[in-house]
């Protein structure tokens, strides 16, 4: 007795299979990750409990003055500028003339795909050392030193 079978294109498992693998598709599209957003933190900070007299009045300058770029407690802004809580601006590499050099005159980009930072104008040196001073007490608290 002869068999005819029935071609692939005309079983119903055939259909369903083909669509199961397009919505599979589909749904690993809509979830694949996603590159980070522009604007999002770079790194995770970990505050301290206390901060001194003088890093709670840098915290208010560096607010006012750099968290626009170095975002939230300097954790960095993807596409925008870098944290200054890394290993990079220990104190050991960056002292704290470097901080003072970096506002006064500006920053020729070099460690970073960024741009260049402007020089920040209405901060005097004062100012700087007590912004610096917040930085330190949270580079420390994240184990930075
Ligand atoms: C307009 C954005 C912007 C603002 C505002 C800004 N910065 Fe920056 N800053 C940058 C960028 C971008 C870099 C990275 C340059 C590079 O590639 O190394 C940088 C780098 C630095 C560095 C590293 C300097 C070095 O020698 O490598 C320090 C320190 C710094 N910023 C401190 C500050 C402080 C303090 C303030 C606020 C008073 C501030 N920044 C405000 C964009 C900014």
């Amino acid at each position: 007795m002869k068999r005819r079978t029935t071609p692939l294109y005309k079983k119903p498992a055939t259909w369903l299979g083909g669509l199961i693998g397009c919505a599979v598709l589909v749904i690993l599209w809509v979830a694949q990750p996603t590159a980070p957003r522009a604007g999002g933190e770079l790194v995770d900070v970990r505050e301290p409990d206390l901060y001194s007299d003088r890093a709670l009045a840098g915290r208010q300058a560096f607010n006012a003055n750099c968290a626009v770029c170095h975002g939230t407690n300097a954790a960095g802004q993807d596409g925008v500028a870098p944290p200054l809580i890394h290993r990079i601006y220990e104190p050991g590499h960056h002292g704290d003339a470097s901080f003072l050099r970096a506002v006064t005159n500006g920053v020729r980009a070099h460690h970073w795909p960024f741009g260049d930072m402007p020089a920040i104008r209405g901060l005097n040196r004062e100012d700087v050392m007590l912004i610096t001073a917040y930085i330190r007490e949270l580079q420390h608290e994240n184990g930075i030193f």
